[in-house]
């Protein structure tokens, strides 16, 4: 038996540290301080003069409607100003049933008196207090003409989707899935199922809105201000110019804060209706339904190799389930288009729609509850094979995207296999279930999981000035959610500036700056990064053109071409002894600053002619009471490869979230519905479980190095996500290695792993 105790070593240190620029240095969040003596400011801290506390009152039904609310007993309660009803709502512009892109949500902001979802907003109660309000939502005690609620993924006829996420194709196929299985030598066929999540981010969702004349001030936590700024400006017939989003912090959001939800538009619309600023905080329960969650699946995958363990064929089917009103979609099938070489691969998709509120956008989706499903069926083909399922992957992995047939622009897999692996001590693994166990005579098991996800950009733009001191100011409406954008963003600034991190002033966090797109999709410090590195190209170009067109200058004659701007002067590059300062520079030509803008986007070119994805591979030790079936999660090794790395601290960081999530998703979070009401029964962090300190003993995230020269100039992927999508399915194998029993219905629960196994 293996010793399974890992020597305790010190995390190796950081890679890609570099002299003399930021990127690439560990540091610190800049806005630490601020975060542990509560001195930052999130939404619901704001209290503008005269501002009134607005409670949601939320449907207990799932399906059905309002038949009557007792409002004059609200309204007589002391303190209520208001009780907001579909029959005194403020007109709105727009219908919010109306959707002309995907990136919006159908809300509920009491159009009407119909029920679609539990825990859907039906009236808003605003008082002098929180408590006032409170007390005076009760006192609605809504009657319902319920209806019969559909829920579960068997409850309603299925149909295939017009899309999954955001437009992608719901199926696809390339090569002869029939034919490859048909002329398989081995075969499995498995199926997972996968259950409702929900968000929940720290923050819930807030807003604190004040109206002036048709100028409107808002206060809450957003993953896209311009997008928020469009939706609101739409609703209310007014110019998203007029409106005034701070976002400075996000305590948390993971997709849910990605578009404006109804309950903060209803705190808007609240407002406006008694004419002071008013604040909306949802409770804990009522973000399970209103903001999103992420759908559940049961997926299919069919899989076949030759003699030699070379896959041959890939089916992935997913079902999954929308809401009745609005076309979320879980991708999760698509997480087979990427990672392994079959020559035949097919995916597809298929939907109910039930009584629920609309799925929506969660860390990974897609490839989340997709990979769970995957790199179990990898791993029950190696299995199948006799296969070690390191050496599986290593035969089978791709060298170019399968499904797209496009190289990928770059690939670290095999290093993050191999580092992983090494690290771990994979090596020793038994092959064989159920062999090792630990001095208290727990079962133990090894797992692994293969990590991906795509590295996405947006739009986005940023505006940098130079001023006549030689300090810098570079800007752009960017989202920190925790992962630390406030740094790693400033990071990029201060070196497109060629200054020291503290010789610029870094704006972001409010909407009134360059629109820095959408912090989603992993995608948002190469997307705002680019820009922000633009706007500090634009600026230097500018200042190079002013210093070598002039004889004055030392660089008198170099050319754009022939200078670098670094720590707040222009060098020659032939000849770095021959430079000048930035406030010289200014000085001379009589400017008190120089002013410059840039935009970050996907480059069609290259995108076009490449796969483009960051890669990881996550290795797992599981203990299991062989008697209780209770699993713990004793180590976890991460080894992920993400083009540049801006910041290590908070790459590994984002890393270590990610796999705690992939804990989560493999052995805790479940949103149980009651099947006869439809509604989530564990609305609350108490029964809807999440992992804490002590489900999680020991992570280790290694950073692989990668140069992934199509990418972006800068060289980043995203690192928000792609710790999901490998951990959890490396547990899931650990389970199985632990106990010789295979889960598929997650998270694992206790009564799969009692009297399963030999
Ligand atoms: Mo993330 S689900 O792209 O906010």
């Amino acid at each position: 038996m293996p010793d399974t105790t890992p020597t305790p070593a010190p995390t190796p240190a950081p890679a890609h540290v570099r002299q003399g620029s930021s990127i690439g240095q560990p540091l610190t969040r800049r806005d630490g301080l601020l975060k542990v003596t509560g001195a930052a400011r999130y939404a619901a801290d704001n209290h503008p003069p005269g501002m009134l506390y607005a409670v949601l009152a939320v449907s207990s039904i799932a399906r059905g409607r309002v038949a009557s609310l007792d409002v004059p007993a609200a309204k007589a309660h002391p303190g209520v100003v208001e009780v907001m009803t579909p029959a005194n709502a403020p007109p709105l512009a727009q219908d919010p049933d109306a959707k002309n892109n995907p990136f919006m949500f159908r809300l509920d902001l009491l159009q009407n008196d119909r029920v679609r979802y539990p825990n859907q907003p039906i009236a808003v109660v605003v008082a002098e207090t929180l408590e006032a309000a409170t007390e005076g939502a009760l006192l609605l005690a809504p009657r319902y003409e319920a209806e019969p609620a559909r829920t579960g993924l068997d409850s309603a006829e299925s149909f295939v989707p017009p899309g999954v996420g955001v437009g992608n194709p719901p199926e696809a196929h390339r090569g002869d899935v029939a034919a490859g299985l048909a002329g398989a030598a081995i075969r499995i066929e498995a199926t997972y199922e996968t259950p409702a999540q929900y968000h929940n981010a720290m923050e819930p969702h807030a807003i604190v809105a004040a109206w002036d004349g048709d100028a409107l001030q808002i206060d809450t936590p957003s993953q896209g201000m311009a997008m928020a700024q469009g939706r609101i400006a739409g609703l209310f017939g007014i110019a998203p110019e007029t409106i005034h989003i701070r976002s400075p912090f996000l305590g948390g959001g993971f997709g849910s804060k990605g578009m404006i939800s109804g309950p903060q538009v209803l705190g808007i619309m609240a407002a406006r209706l008694v004419d002071r600023p008013v604040k909306l905080v949802l409770r804990r329960e009522q973000m399970f339904g209103p903001v999103g969650h992420r759908a559940p699946t049961r997926q299919t995958l069919r899989m076949g190799t030759d003699r030699d363990g070379a896959l041959t064929a890939i089916d992935h089917h997913a079902k999954t389930t929308s809401s009745t009103f609005d076309d979320f979609f879980e991708p999760a099938a698509d997480a087979s288009h990427t990672l392994y070489a079959s020559p035949a691969i097919a995916t597809s998709h298929e939907a109910v729609r039930l009584d629920t509120g609309t799925p929506l956008f969660m860390r990974a989706p897609g490839e989340a509850s997709g990979s769970i499903a995957l790199e179990s069926a990898i791993d029950e083909m190696a299995l199948a094979c006799g296969m070690d399922p390191l050496a599986f992957r290593l035969k089978n992995y791709a060298e170019a995207e399968p499904i797209s047939g496009k190289p990928f622009s770059s690939k670290a897999l095999r290093q993050c296999y191999t580092q992983g692996a090494e690290r771990f001590g994979w090596a020793q693994r038994p092959l064989a279930p159920r062999t090792m166990r630990d001095e208290a005579g727990l079962l133990v098991g090894w797992g692994m999981g293969t990590a991906t996800f795509p590295a996405l950009m947006f739009a986005a733009k940023a505006r940098a000035v130079l001023r006549a001191d030689g300090t810098g100011l570079m800007e752009t409406g960017a989202h920190d959610m925790g992962q630390g954008a406030w740094t790693a963003l400033a990071q990029i600034a201060a070196d497109g500036l060629g200054l020291a991190l503290d010789r610029i002033e870094f704006r972001s966090g409010s909407s009134d700056l360059p629109d820095a797109g959408i912090a989603g999709g992993s995608a948002h410090t190469a997307t705002a990064g680019m820009a922000l590195h633009g706007a500090g190209a634009d600026v230097i170009a500018k200042l190079a053109d002013l210093a070598t067109s002039d004889e004055r200058s030392p660089l008198f004659g170099a050319g754009n071409a022939g200078v670098i701007a670094r720590e707040g002067r222009l060098h020659r590059r032939d000849d770095e002894g021959r430079s000048e300062g930035y406030a010289d520079i200014l000085a001379r030509a009589g400017l008190a600053e120089i002013e410059g803008s840039g935009q970050g986007a996907a480059d069609p070119v290259a995108q076009a002619a490449y796969a483009m994805h960051a890669h990881g591979a996550v290795f797992a030790e599981v203990k299991v009471d062989p008697d209780l079936g209770q699993v713990r999660v004793s180590r976890l090794v991460g080894a992920f490869a993400a083009g540049t790395i801006i910041n290590p601290r908070l790459v590994q960081s984002q890393y270590y979230g990610g796999m705690i999530w992939g804990v989560s998703f493999a052995l805790h979070e479940h949103a149980v519905i009651d099947q006869r009401s439809g509604r989530p029964m564990n609305p609350n962090l108490a029964e809807y479980h999440v992992p804490v300190n002590a489900d999680v003993p020991s992570l280790e995230a290694i950073l692989v190095e990668e140069r992934d020269p199509h990418v972006n100039a800068l060289g980043i992927k995203g690192v928000g996500e792609i710790g999901v999508t490998g951990t959890a399915g490396a547990i899931a194998n650990a389970v199985w290695h632990a106990t010789g029993v295979r889960v598929r219905r997650f998270p694992i629960a206790l009564e799969s792993l009692i009297g399963g196994g030999s």
